[in-house]
């Protein structure tokens, strides 16, 4: 494993190496009207080097995990290496999501370093005897340009699943180079004329038609922590739909997902997306469809949800808040979802079969009592308290069967978001 390290080290290293006349096995001859190559660093063994070093780690690919952090300074090489091509963020990927799948990482290392020592005579030595340790002493000089570079939070926005690749990374001081990451292009473009000071929209319209100019932010807490405090409706960059933000309760930057003040018209393909233009607090409506777009806009490995119940009568009634892991879905259907933790209680509850359960809400698809639960945290059998909407059909409950005795009817059930805890 410490020889797969050093390869990968030693790749890095050679990307350093700077592009001169002298290539060391390049199909095409140099330019004759090029300067003559310089006389010196150019050494000889370096293919040999590589050559030796490649055999055992072609045969290897072992050991991956522990050289995590490397990986990952050798996939931000390569990014920025790539300066954005597909290739790149693919190997990048294919690098983070699946544990370090070695070997295609390698052969594409592979394939790139040979291109370049076909055109870089300038080899850099092979550090040794520092397997697995920051390559410090080549953070200086020239060089510089090879050292690893920071892990930002655009980096890890770009890769959401990377985070247990990227954590390992020990800091690291800013290097000389920023990371230059392709921005999106929507956001690039809409940065120009969006408003980064927005007023809440007229409150109750029937439907909120979109202004010329939306606000900046991308997320009701991006408009929090750019100080907007003024609760109701905003069309963000980036969202196809109005939302309405609650900066007033829980350290505001919330989203509203989904209002049901009834049974009527819910069902699982309803609760995806109803009434998307007309965000409100006392009529139904749900954009759960675009809920993981903007918890992945979170950088924190963890996210928020707010339920609330009974909303008729007030704010923060027999619900709660609770953290989820970044990669569960609002849109589950499979009820696993239950590691999530109950951070604030509204009212006086405990986790009950026949009540709130410690399951985030999930979409019945399965038919399981005819869709009647349709959002729920209940179990697939037993009953169905705990849900926060259903289906006409179930009229015994008004409208949803919540958390018996004190809140057996659910009322108006709110249902918030926001991407990060804080
Ligand atoms: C990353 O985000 C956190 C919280 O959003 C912030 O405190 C921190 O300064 C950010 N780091 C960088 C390098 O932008
Ligand atoms: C929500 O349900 C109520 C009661 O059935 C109904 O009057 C209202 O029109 C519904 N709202 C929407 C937006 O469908
Ligand atoms: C549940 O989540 C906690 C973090 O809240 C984490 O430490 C723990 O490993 C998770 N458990 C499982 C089984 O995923």
């Amino acid at each position: 494993m410490f020889r797969v390290c050093a390869v990968v080290l030693f790749l890095v290293t050679l990307t350093a190496a700077h592009p001169t006349e002298q290539p060391l096995e390049s199909p095409q001859p140099p330019a004759a009207d090029q300067p003559a190559p310089p006389a010196v660093s150019y050494q000889p063994s370096a293919a040999e080097q590589l050559s030796a070093l490649l055999s055992p780690l072609v045969e290897g690919a072992v050991s991956r995990a522990q050289c995590g952090w490397q990986l990952a300074q050798l996939a931000g090489r390569l990014e920025r290496l790539q300066a954005g091509a597909d290739a790149g963020h693919r190997a990048l990927a294919e690098l983070t999501r699946q544990q370090l799948r070695l070997d295609s990482v390698v052969h594409d290392v592979t394939a790139l370093q040979l291109s370049e020592l076909t055109r870089a005579g300038q080899a850099v030595p092979v550090v040794r005897g520092e397997v697995c340790q920051p390559p410090q002493e080549r953070r200086d000089g020239k060089e510089l340009s090879a050292a690893p570079e920071p892990v930002t939070n655009m980096t890890k926005r770009h890769i959401p699943q990377s985070g247990a690749i990227l954590e390992q990374q020990p800091e690291l001081e800013p290097g000389p180079e920023p990371v230059h990451q392709v921005r999106p292009t929507a956001e690039v473009e809409s940065e120009a004329d969006c408003e980064a000071h927005p007023a809440a929209l007229p409150a109750h319209v029937a439907a909120y038609q979109e202004p010329e100019t939306r606000a900046c932010a991308r997320s009701c807490l991006q408009l929090r922590n750019q100080g907007v405090a003024q609760d109701g409706v905003y069309w963000l960059t980036g969202l196809p739909v109005p939302v309405l933000c609650d900066f007033s309760h829980d350290d505001g930057g919330w989203t509203l997902l989904l209002t049901a003040v009834s049974r009527d018209g819910w069902d699982p393909y309803s609760v995806l997306g109803r009434s998307e233009l007309s965000p409100s607090l006392t009529d139904n409506y749900s954009i759960l469809r675009h809920a993981d777009t903007i918890r992945d806009l979170g950088s924190g490995t963890r996210f928020a949800y707010r339920i609330e119940t009974q909303a008729e009568k007030g704010r923060q009634r027999w619900g709660g808040i609770w953290f989820a892991p970044k990669h569960y879905s609002f849109v589950d259907e499979t009820a696993l979802q239950t590691n999530v933790s109950l951070m604030k209680r509204f009212d006086v509850w405990v986790y009950q079969s026949e009540g709130i359960k410690r399951r985030m809400p999930w979409i019945n698809t399965w038919g399981y009592h005819e869709f009647k639960p349709v959002l729920t945290t209940a179990t697939k059998d037993v009953n169905f308290w705990g849900t926060l909407v259903t289906h006409s059909s179930e009229v015994r409950f008004s409208p949803s069967p919540w958390h018996p005795p004190s809140a057996r009817d659910s009322g108006t059930v709110l249902y918030w978001m926001r991407e990060e805890v804080f």
